[in-house]
């Protein structure tokens, strides 16, 4: 089913949808973007999403186009066009399109912002394969650049670790620094020993997931001792429970790190609860 999307203030049918050759997303990766988790038809952590958008424009320098309400009716109206029920909506905006490749910014007088959002479905998402099971991970270096706190389109080592991982016999890979492990190539990475939830520090090491500030809220209100600190890959081995967060998984257990087997090899009770209040509490909430 052909689906209506957003570019530029128009709502299009998705094969009349178009970006210029010198949109600078396209030529240079200059451009963020916002994956915000659908379900029952309303938006989960909109505000989170947006707040985090804002920064990632000011960070590098792009105006935001529109203001919270002006977001939040673009997103509103994909929605109902689209009948989406369960699933995403992604929302990218790039420094727009000058009228040649240059690395210098363009005037933000005459090169406006270029915006694109679309929906995607997932009938799958709250009743997950994955989080029944639970995940493999694999470790790999982490290639990234040094300012991954900004959302921006460039994925290309992501999308080639979550390769590696897949390679490896793995669903996904968790990132490696100095010994210590980063983050998911899509999400933020946990681990649980003795009952205390760890994951790394906010800095510029990692990506400031929503997903991971209410999980952590909700830990702490449900009385589960939580540490953000970095936490070295031995330890994620004899781990007792591991899990990752992102708005498109919720809290998804890891079972398997590097082909060590977690617990009893099956999602641990604490990922588990955790990821039912991250549902329950999110459902709730969502506007
Ligand atoms: N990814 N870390 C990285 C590198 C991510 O790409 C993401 C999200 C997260 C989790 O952030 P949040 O909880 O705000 O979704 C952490 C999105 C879902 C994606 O690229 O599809």
């Amino acid at each position: 089913m052909s689906r209506i999307v957003y570019v530029n203030g128009d709502y299009l049918p998705e094969g009349e949808a178009k970006v210029s050759i010198f949109d600078r997303g396209f030529l240079m990766a200059d451009g963020v973007y916002e994956v915000t988790t659908v379900i029952d038809s309303k938006l989960v952590d909109f505000d989170g999403h947006f707040t985090r958008l804002e920064r990632s424009l000011g960070e590098l320098d792009i105006a935001n186009p529109m203001d919270r309400e002006g977001w939040l009716d673009v997103h509103r109206q994909l929605i109902a066009q689209n009948g989406l029920d369960q699933g995403m909506i992604y929302l990218q905006v790039t420094r727009g399109a000058p009228n040649d490749r240059d690395f210098v910014f363009p005037d933000p007088e005459t090169t406006a912002p270029t915006v694109v959002l679309f929906t995607q479905a997932n009938p799958a998402l709250l009743d997950s394969p994955k989080a029944r099971k639970g995940i493999k991970v694999a470790m790999i270096d982490d290639l990234r650049w040094g300012r991954r706190d900004i959302k921006t389109v460039q994925l290309l080592y992501p999308s080639m670790g979550k390769m590696m991982a897949i390679k490896a016999g793995c669903d996904d890979a968790w990132m490696v620094q100095d010994g210590t492990v980063t983050e998911g190539t899509s999400n933020n990475a946990y681990i649980i020993k003795d009952g205390r939830i760890i994951t790394r520090a906010l800095s510029n090491d990692i990506l400031h997931g929503i997903t991971r500030a209410a999980v952590l809220r909700f830990a702490r209100e449900a009385q589960m001792p939580v540490e953000e600190r970095s936490f070295t890959v031995d330890e994620a081995k004899s781990a007792d429970e591991a899990f990752v967060t992102s708005a498109s998984t919720f809290v998804l257990p890891v079972v398997e790190i590097d082909g060590e087997t977690l617990g009893d090899g099956v999602p641990g009770p604490l990922a588990t609860r955790l990821r039912d209040i991250y549902i329950e509490e999110s459902r709730k909430a969502a506007i």
